[in-house]
């Protein structure tokens, strides 16, 4: 047997609780993995209390958690370019969706959603990276290719996506401006790459967003926010500017005048990690990581709880952390 988050399928995250599982058997074309440390990601609590974007039924009970690293500790048949004791990445995946996660001791997955820990990353910054860099990687690049030192809006920038993604647009050569609520964090994304910081809240950053790029607009804005931030992010593009919606952490978008996209030819487009295929999911993996490893960004961590802390973990994620929500399980 094992330790494992069993969640019992009631909305609601105090439904998830640690019990003994029994350990997984890696199927054909899997492995299991003796997890080391797992991330933390606002889908395992939309999953969680039943508010997932689209249908998600996994068998019940179900073990939650999509990020992780571990080591090797059963290869099933067919799979033949990893031994016992290799340590890996899971990459975007269906596990802690439609299959058991990273919540456990132990987790089966298929060998094909695997990758190497990237040189000089510890297990802590390689459990954290998948979900979030491969997020802020695809909404910059869902378009076509921005232009030079092109203008990059990044709102909700000190979460999981919002680091990875101001750091890959930094690296990228963008001039980044990125949005937080907390004067901190904003010191703290200026030194990872943000050229510009604003406070959503402040009725005048639109006003001295403007005037600090001479009056020109933002030509890609990745939204992590969605609710009634949204129709600002919308005034401060520029012509033929595009967004690219991530999240909905502030709920609902509420009216606005869409006058705005007519007038400068705006484009709104979702970016869903969901629906990436294994192929894919390894392609954007290997372009992003060229991309973090041509420039300094590492991981951004914001606090790593034990094992058993799950439920502590997960109202740090909720208050707004500063990089990512970790838990240590088996070092
Ligand atoms: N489409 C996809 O495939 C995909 C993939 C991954 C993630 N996502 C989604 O992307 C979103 C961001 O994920 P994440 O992991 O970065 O989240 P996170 O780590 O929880 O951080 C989000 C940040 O947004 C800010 N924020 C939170 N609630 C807010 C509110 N009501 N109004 C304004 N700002 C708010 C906070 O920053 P401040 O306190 O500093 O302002 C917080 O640090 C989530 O909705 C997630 O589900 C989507």
């Amino acid at each position: 047997m094992m330790k494992a988050w069993l969640w019992d399928g009631s909305a609601g995250i105090e439904h998830v609780k640690l019990s003994d599982a029994p350990v997984p058997e890696p199927q054909a074309g899997e492995v299991v993995l003796q997890v080391s440390h797992a991330a933390l990601n606002p889908a395992d609590l939309y999953l969680a209390e039943k508010r997932y974007p689209y249908p998600v039924h996994p068998p019940l009970p179900h073990v939650l958690g999509r990020d992780g690293v571990g080591t090797i500790i059963k290869v099933g048949d067919g799979v033949e370019d990893v031994v016992i004791g290799d340590r890996r990445i899971i990459l975007r995946s269906d596990s802690g969706v439609f299959r058991w996660g990273t919540f456990a001791e132990q987790l089966s997955v298929p060998a094909e959603c695997l990758a190497e820990i990237p040189e000089g990353w510890s297990d802590e910054e390689a459990s954290c990276a998948s979900l979030v860099y491969s997020a802020g990687y695809r909404a910059l690049t869902m378009w076509e290719p921005l232009k030079p030192q092109s203008v990059v809006l990044v709102t909700g920038a000190s979460g999981g996506v919002g680091v990875a993604t101001v750091q890959l647009a930094a690296a990228m050569g963008h001039t980044v401006v990125a949005l937080s609520r907390n004067k901190e964090k904003q010191k703290r994304l200026r030194s990872l790459g943000a050229a510009l910081t604003f406070n959503p809240e402040d009725p005048r950053w639109q006003e001295e967003l403007r005037d600090s790029l001479k009056s020109r607009g933002v030509d890609l804005a990745v939204d992590n926010i969605g609710g009634k931030l949204f129709p600002d992010v919308v005034a401060a593009m520029g012509e033929h500017g595009r967004i690219s919606l991530v999240g909905e952490l502030a709920g609902p978008v509420p009216n606005f005048d869409t006058g705005t996209l007519f007038s400068r030819r705006l484009r709104i487009g979702a970016m869903a990690l969901g629906y990436l295929s294994p192929l894919e999911t390894r392609k954007t993996w290997d372009e992003l990581l060229k991309v973090i490893t041509d420039s300094d960004a590492r991981p951004q961590i914001d606090k790593v709880f034990m094992f058993e802390e799950l439920h502590q973990a997960f109202e740090r994620l909720t208050k707004g952390p500063m990089g990512k929500v970790l838990i240590r399980v088996k070092p």
